[in-house]
């Protein structure tokens, strides 16, 4: 079957032929996939040689693509039940290291010992071919009027899993209401991951800015605007001052990896406040904090939280909103697909172009 895929460090991706997957386990399902959302993550994951001994799959000298899929069932094993034939999965991304007391549970996003792997990222298969197989466990039924757009619910559990961990830093204040009192939150970064905060800030009832490069009247202040959020250019802002421009706010999420934007965002934070990161910095450079920034977090008890990867109930949750986000924002959830591409479009589909939000590729 056709499959697309790379070697960390190749630079690239590219179409190929592997072999078929077969059923092995009775919980093993066979699903047909549909589409593939194309995210940095992959690009990082070509550009990049890995850790020794993790990189590959065992057994193979090359890694299938794509982490962010959707698909039908096509045969499912005996011992199957909560799944049909028929059905439009999505499939989960992190596999436990089976070695630490989060992955023993389910919850391998919290893994202590590094040693996850992740489909399409680090040590198993991906979802860019053209059947995968999959235990039953790490499937989500989700509805099949989201198949063009499901590929997002991938993206959208990481800032599900972004609100849930500032309620939770949060939940010993005094206060009651959505996320523990969040009443004005911040969302850095125009892609997929930071619009998809703003429309679930926005499903919540929460005032939410949204802060990027690009300047007011684009794509992405258009996108923001129309889920009743403000837009601010970046460029309006003074990083050693945000306040001044902006406001302060109980909860920021910084989706940019932007590390000086990470660490300026914190003077943003009002009284209780919390910072989640969950871009990863691309780049490997120090960048200094000025004492009266830490000074900050200690006089206004502040919380700074790096969040990855997303447990059962923030995928749930991305599904639900998901749904819930085409109903209250009319377009807005499609329009963040702004590139298709079939599987003969390998060498292209990874290209990160101008006005480029989510670039998926279909595969049948
Ligand atoms: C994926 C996550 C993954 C993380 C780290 C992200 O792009 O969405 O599922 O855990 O990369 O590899």
């Amino acid at each position: 079957m056709r499959a697309i895929v790379t070697r960390p460090g190749a630079g690239r991706a590219w179409l190929t032929e592997v072999a078929e997957p077969v059923l092995a386990n009775a919980d093993d399902v066979l699903v047909e996939m549909l589409h593939v959302g194309v995210c940095g993550t992959d690009r990082h994951v070509m550009s990049f040689p890995m850790r020794s001994g993790r990189s590959l799959p065992v057994g193979d000298d090359f890694l299938v693509i794509g982490h962010e899929a959707v698909g039908r069932i096509l045969k499912a094993g005996d011992g199957v039940h909560s799944l049909r034939v028929g059905d439009v999965v999505v499939p989960t991304v992190r596999r436990g290291c089976g070695a630490c007391p989060a992955c023993n549970v389910g919850q391998a996003d919290l893994c202590f010992t590094g040693n996850a792997r992740e489909r399409g990222i680090v040590g198993l298969h991906g979802f860019l071919s053209e059947r995968i197989v999959e235990r039953e466990e790490h499937l989500l039924r989700v509805p099949d009027e989201l198949v063009p757009v499901a590929p997002l619910v991938e993206s959208l559990c990481t800032p599900e899993k972004a609100l849930r961990r500032i309620a939770n830093a949060r939940a010993h204040l005094p206060v009651g209401g959505t996320l523990s009192g969040v009443e004005r939150a911040l969302v850095t970064g125009s892609g997929p991951i930071a619009l998809l905060a703003v429309l679930a800030l926005r499903l919540r009832g929460i005032e939410t800015c949204a802060v990027a490069r690009q300047s007011a009247g684009g794509q992405a202040a258009g996108l923001v605007e129309r889920c009743g959020a403000t837009y601010i250019s970046l460029q309006e802002v003074d990083l050693e001052q945000p306040r001044e421009r902006l406001g302060a706010f109980d909860a920021i999420i910084e989706a940019t990896g932007a590390v000086e934007l990470s660490v300026a965002m914190l003077a943003a934070l009002a009284p209780n406040g919390v910072l989640d990161l969950v871009g990863g910095p691309p780049e490997r450079k120090a960048v200094p904090i000025h004492a009266s920034v830490l000074g900050a977090m200690v006089g206004r008890n502040l919380t700074l939280l790096g969040s990855v990867n997303a447990n059962a109930d923030d995928w749930l949750a991305g599904v639900r909103d998901l749904q819930q986000m085409r109903v209250a924002y009319p377009g807005v959830v499609e329009e963040l697909i702004t590139h298709r591409y079939g599987m003969g479009d390998a060498e292209v589909a990874f290209e990160r172009l101008p006005g480029q939000i989510k670039a998926v590729i279909s595969i049948t």
